[in-house]
């Protein structure tokens, strides 16, 4: 496919939408990068924990984000040079991660290092892509299904991984979690002014996939 213009596309969702995977499909099939942004904010989120930074300790938190670098590759996650791939996608984080998510600091340092990834055009998907990060972005999308959906999704994912999960702790989380993001004062998890809600409770995440496709390549040859 001929490739016409340098699209920016978002994709902001609660906790388990498919956001991942789906963000994944999109930027390969459009030859595009992807940015998951979730992946950045757990790293943090992992590197403080594992460095005994609380979300409340401004100035420890301050001094982690000044030294802390991150390598996104197609198979790996790399925060200050630790192989983070598995950790951060664990329960331990997803219970750790939020409150981190909606510290000022922390927001405001990750987000040149996002904007600075879209010089070729890309799929982002996180909470606060179309809303913040990428305001002027091509196509907006907000990504949700049930949270019985979200939470059976992400318990057949982590049982694939080899992880032991238990689906009602899974269930709470992501009710949890949702609440946490969408009630914080900055950057609240919300659907951008002109965003796409694609509810996919009863579509597959390759029908998703290919319905933001076919979309993005008509603007892509705009
Ligand atoms: O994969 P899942 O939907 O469970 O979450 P994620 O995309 O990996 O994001 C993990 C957490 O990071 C979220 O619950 C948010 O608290 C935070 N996050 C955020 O605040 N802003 C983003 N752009 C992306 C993630």
């Amino acid at each position: 496919m001929q490739k016409k213009k340098n699209i920016i596309i978002t994709i902001d969702g609660p906790a388990g939408a498919g956001k991942s995977t789906v963000t994944h499909d999109v930027a390969q099939k459009l030859g595009i990068p992807y940015l998951d942004t979730g992946a950045i904010y757990r790293s943090v989120a992992f590197i403080c924990h594992k460095n005994g930074v609380s979300p409340n300790n401004e100035p420890a938190l301050v001094k982690t984000l000044k030294n802390f670098k991150i390598t996104i590759t197609s198979d790996k996650i790399l925060a200050n040079n630790i192989d983070v791939t598995k950790e951060i996608r664990t329960h331990e984080m997803d219970q750790l991660v939020s409150p981190y998510a909606a510290n000022a600091t922390v927001r405001a340092n990750l987000l040149d290092l996002q904007r600075s990834q879209a010089k070729n055009g890309l799929v982002a998907d996180g909470r606060d892509m179309g809303t913040c990060v990428f305001p002027d972005a091509d196509l907006k999308i907000f990504l949700t299904a049930t949270a019985e959906t979200r939470a059976k999704r992400r318990f057949l994912e982590r049982q694939a991984k080899g992880q032991n999960p238990n689906f009602d702790e899974i269930l709470k989380d992501v009710i949890r979690r949702d609440d946490y993001d969408m009630n914080r004062e900055i950057a609240p998890l919300k659907p951008a002014l002109g965003a796409w809600i694609l509810d996919s409770s009863d579509m597959t995440q390759d029908e998703v996939t290919e319905k933001i496709v076919a979309v993005a390549k008509k603007l892509m040859q705009e």
